[in-house]
């Protein structure tokens, strides 16, 4: 593993330069002000590799929006809470639809097919719920987070949680779907409210990679601490790598071909099994909400070390 080392600072220096000029970048989410003011020519890189080595590139210290990528670890967060029960108020299968959907739900009684589109991500949310307050929920998520990154400054951006309550209509009426088939134990408002928290904490890809150690590490976090059993960790990668990318997964998986969750602030998270965690930002964005520069970055990058699972 160390050997690989020296090989993977010369492809992510290379890569940072490349991804600078590429000419195709996607479009700045737009939907709020916060979002429409990042600069698409940005791009950040950082690699945690499994003997503990970080690799960076780019603007890998530049704090963004996490958006749905906090979806990967609420998920984390429901499992240890209620552990194979979440299965019940939630599916496993990709949707093949947009992450904002709304017509599954009504075909579907209002079981969301997965955890990572919105319609899932908000029964996670009121999972976590149970027992506290909303603000003790978004406090709680962002404290796990500060936790795996081993970072106490990680925060919330006011700004993007204010205006994903102003503009979350399409959330509210999941939600409220949601709601009306007897499916959420708690008050929409206060669901809503932790789902947006949890959207607008911002991150560097640096603690995002750090962030994601254990599940690149079968649950184990940096010190070798067991954070999650094994077989969750391995079972969040299979639900990153056919359920990450939203109706774009299928193609996340035949072109990079590792475990991937994207999020509209242009960031990606990657997990090579045994091997690295990776985090991934340029805010521009392909069709499916997914940063298009990231995506390509993931791409040639694990081409040249050979990490595709397949
Ligand atoms: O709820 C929303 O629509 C946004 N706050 C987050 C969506 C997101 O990041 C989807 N990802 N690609």
């Amino acid at each position: 593993m160390a050997a690989q080392s020296p090989d993977l600072a010369r492809i992510i220096a290379r890569l940072a330069a490349d991804m600078a000029h590429e000419p195709q970048r996607g479009r700045v989410a737009d939907y709020i002000p916060a979002l429409a003011r990042a600069d698409a020519d940005r791009f950040g890189i950082a690699v945690l590799t499994a003997d503990g080595q970080m690799h960076v590139g780019g603007d890998a210290d530049h704090g963004f929006s996490i958006q749905s990528i906090s979806k990967v670890f609420t998920l984390t967060m429901a499992l240890n809470r209620i552990g194979a029960r979440l299965w019940q108020r939630v599916g496993r299968e990709p949707s093949g639809s947009a992450f904002n959907s709304i017509v599954q739900l009504e075909h579907e009684q209002g079981l969301p097919r997965n955890p990572f589109i919105n319609a899932g991500a908000i029964v996670v949310s009121d999972v976590i719920l149970a027992g506290q307050t909303a603000a003790a929920a978004t406090a709680e998520i962002l404290d796990y987070l500060r936790m795996l990154a081993g970072d106490p400054a990680i925060a919330i951006d006011a700004e993007v949680a204010a205006s994903e309550a102003e503009t979350g209509h399409r959330n509210a009426a999941l939600a409220s779907y949601i709601k009306s088939c007897g499916r959420l134990d708690h008050a929409v408002a206060d669901v809503l409210q932790v789902y947006f928290g949890q959207c607008a904490i911002t991150m560097s890809c640096r603690q995002l990679a750090r962030a994601g150690h254990y599940l690149m590490a079968g649950g184990r976090g940096p010190h070798g601490e067991v954070l999650v059993p094994p077989d969750r960790a391995r079972r969040i990668n299979a639900l990153m790598l056919t359920c990450g990318h939203y109706d774009g997964s299928g193609e996340f998986a035949y072109r990079v071909g590792i475990p991937g969750k994207s999020g509209v602030g242009g960031g990606i998270l990657a997990v090579v099994p045994g091997r690295a965690s990776i985090a991934v930002w340029s805010p521009g964005l392909n069709a499916r909400g997914s940063s298009m520069i990231g995506s390509l970055a993931l791409e040639r990058l694990a081409e040249a070390m050979g990490w595709s699972v397949f």
